[in-house]
């Protein structure tokens, strides 16, 4: 859920832009993973929670073309359906997701969306997942269709799949779309099942953003998931969802690596359908050691840390000991840590990271502590 500057934001610059009022309001949010990384695309479990950030999309049939305004980048786009998706910044998402929704014919001819948000960019917390089901969902309302929540999220995957070139699994859009406030949310992303886990009162999630710019990102990122892919076809199996430990210990003519990958998803799958029983059973000392495990298992294992990441990670662990825990949060190379700590530590803990860690990129460090929030829906225009 977006910030109320945010929705009064929409509304200003659609009455400036477009005149008037938009016939609704939508807004998506973006996520942070409490853990279960690069399961997703492995058929696996992940478990995040919706943050108290998103975008939102004031929307209005109008015309024969489509007119987004983003007010964040005051640019506008302006195309027909007939038109190729093409471009490489907010508007090949938007396009994308509306070429989806137009394939499944729940889109009207032409419309007026202005759009902004407030999910910091390239942090790894999904701003383009926000971005991509706010526009879909409103979309669809124009319409006049009620989508089925699951539905939209794949359809905003295939869009940043086909038109994003980021071959990222479900995780984003489906908590994005489905989230509960004040839960976690156990995906099973094999089924698309999804299961709150509340959040105990007296534990906080702490977000900070480690400062590091993630370049090449896609690349690494598709990369890893071929490695997945190519493991479970040595094992003869769908997905690494189904490998066991044994298949990892008889993994003759498996390379190195590629064994090292596989194990990266079988212990973070079994680590996290752990971490949702710990959460719900108020399990810190175990939370923190989990966390922990799927630390040193993206870093050691699935090689997608940095080492200012691991040391921001070191710290805050240090700092919380069993009382939570801490870890890079995300697809990786950058981005956010997550810790979950006493509520009533969060000060003290955010005070040793603004004193013991130095963000690379020279800028004072970002800390956000947020309310797991609720996913898409309709805002009163
Ligand atoms: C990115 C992708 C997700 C997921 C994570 C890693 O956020 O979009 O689908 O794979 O990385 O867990």
């Amino acid at each position: 859920m977006a910030e109320q500057a945010t929705i009064e934001r929409v509304k200003r610059a659609f009455a400036e832009r477009f005149g008037g009022e938009p016939d609704l309001i939508a807004q998506a949010p973006g996520r942070v993973n409490l853990i279960g990384e690069h399961t997703d695309y492995n058929d696996g479990f992940v478990l995040p929670l919706a943050i108290d950030r998103g975008t939102v999309v004031a929307a209005r049939r109008a015309g024969a073309d489509v007119r987004v305004y983003a007010a964040d980048f005051d640019q506008e786009d302006r195309f027909t359906f007939a038109e190729p998706v093409e471009g490489s910044d907010w508007r090949n998402y938007v396009r994308g997701i509306i070429a989806m929704l137009v394939e499944e014919e729940i889109a009207p001819q032409g419309m007026e969306l202005v759009i902004a948000g407030d999910v910091p960019q390239g942090a790894g917390l999904s701003s383009s997942a926000s971005l991509e089901v706010a526009v879909g969902l409103a979309v669809a309302k124009l319409a006049g269709v009620e989508i089925d929540m699951t539905r939209l999220a794949q359809l905003a995957q295939r869009a940043e799949n086909e038109f994003a070139g980021c071959a990222c699994g479900i995780m984003d859009q489906l908590v994005s779309a489905r989230a509960e406030a004040e839960q976690a949310l156990l995906i099973d992303c094999r089924t698309l099942e999804c299961r709150p886990v509340p959040m105990p009162d007296d534990l906080a999630v702490l977000i900070v953003h480690s400062g590091v710019e993630r370049g090449l990102v896609d690349s690494a990122y598709n990369e890893r998931r071929q490695q997945c892919e190519a493991a479970a076809r040595h094992f003869g199996l769908a997905a690494l969802r189904d490998a066991e430990a044994e298949h990892l210990e008889t993994a003759d003519g498996l390379d190195a690596l590629a064994r090292r990958r596989a194990r990266h998803v079988v212990t973070e799958n079994a680590r996290t359908v752990q971490a949702a029983e710990a959460l719900s059973g108020g399990d810190t000392a175990r939370l923190s050691t989990l966390m922990a495990d799927s630390h040193l298992s993206m870093r050691d294992d699935f090689e997608i840390t940095v080492p200012a990441i691991d040391e921001l990670v070191a710290l805050l662990q240090r700092e919380i000991g069993e009382e939570g825990g801490a870890r890079m949060t995300g697809g990786g190379f950058g981005g956010c840590v997550i810790a979950l700590l006493p509520r009533s530590r969060v000060d003290q803990v955010a005070q040793a990271v603004r004193d013991g860690y130095r963000p690379p990129n020279g800028k004072p460090v970002l800390i956000h502590v947020c309310r797991p929030a609720a996913g898409a829906g309709l805002l009163s225009a």
